[in-house]
């Protein structure tokens, strides 16, 4: 969005899941410390300020963290969200776009590969019930009240800045910390299910596309490289690219983890602004930057 001379941008994050050095340093930025669950502040910002568009990432991002914080993740991945689109439509503010990041999750386990928009969902964890029903609610409010608002299915995003420090961060990010800082990695299952990895690059890409196309309105499209790879495979990757072992053991699976997810994204595709990285080279990006 930056990119856009004259732009400003507001990012509201409590930092419980990111850092402060990710967000730009500019007079274009502002930066409010703050958690979205507190409607009466996130309503009067977006009253006070009438934003033209509106990006909605901040989430409990963790399918495994929100097995451990049910009710807190409802808060935080749908009631705030509702909060915001509720002010939007009370208060009738004009604006251009609202985008969601909604998430793979909602997929399930079903076996259907691979996922398109229009397959039937199965959201087994709490993270993924959240992630559906906002992504149902914005689009309702879209058709109900002609509000512009668009959902993107995020896959598995890699790349600079991700935060390993979690236990509940992307795997990959933990994955290259561990190699990088000679530290035990643990594969929860045999490694060998499968993920749709994608650049962060081409994230920033697809938001930026889904909200300047205003065909792309009051509908969901998957964000996702296209391509299906394995834990076990993507490690070996990183082996070779940073020189090193991974020094890893097996545990068993996760909770509510879901074993095979890759993404047709021929519908966001045929918008023609989407980037598909190939996985070795953001990967190779990604090992640059640490
Ligand atoms: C991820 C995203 C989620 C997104 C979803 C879309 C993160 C933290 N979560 O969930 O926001 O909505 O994709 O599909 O990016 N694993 C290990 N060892 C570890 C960590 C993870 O083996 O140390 C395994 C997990 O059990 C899982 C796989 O790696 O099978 C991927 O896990 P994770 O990176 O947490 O992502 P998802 O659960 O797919």
């Amino acid at each position: 969005m930056l990119q856009a001379p004259d732009t400003t941008v507001t990012v509201v994050d409590d930092l419980s899941m990111g850092s402060v050095n990710n967000i730009p340093q500019s007079d274009r930025v502002t930066f409010i410390q703050h958690t979205i669950t507190d409607h009466e502040f996130m309503s009067q910002l977006v009253i006070e300020n009438k934003f033209d568009y509106y990006v909605l990432l901040a989430a409990i991002a963790s399918v495994a963290d929100s097995v451990e914080r049910p009710y807190e993740t409802h808060q935080v991945n749908q009631e705030a969200n509702l909060n915001i689109i509720e002010t939007l439509r009370r208060e009738k503010l004009p604006f251009k776009k609202l985008f969601f990041s909604s998430s793979a999750a909602v997929y399930g386990q079903l076996p259907e590969m691979p996922k398109r928009e229009d397959q039937a969902v199965q959201p087994l964890t709490q993270y993924a019930v959240d992630k559906y029903a906002t992504e149902r609610a914005i689009i309702n409010y879209g058709r109900l009240y002609d509000m512009p608002m668009v959902c993107a299915r995020f896959f598995n995003v890699y790349g600079p800045k991700q935060n390993p420090a979690s236990p509940y961060s992307g795997v990959l990010s933990i994955m290259l910390d561990c190699l990088t800082n000679d530290k035990p990695f643990s594969f929860f299952g045999d490694g060998s299910q499968t993920r749709d990895f994608v650049y962060v690059g081409d994230v920033v890409n697809a938001i930026r596309g889904l909200l300047q196309t205003p065909a792309a309105r009051n509908d969901v499209f998957n964000i996702a490289n296209g391509k299906q790879t394995s834990l076990m495979t993507v490690a070996k990757q990183l082996e070779s690219l940073t020189g090193k072992k991974l020094n890893a053991s097996f545990k068993p699976g996760r909770s509510g983890d879901i074993h095979d997810s890759f993404a047709d994204a021929s519908k966001i595709n045929a918008l023609g602004f989407m980037t598909h990285t190939p996985l070795e080279d953001g990967l190779a990006k990604y090992v640059a930057s640490v």
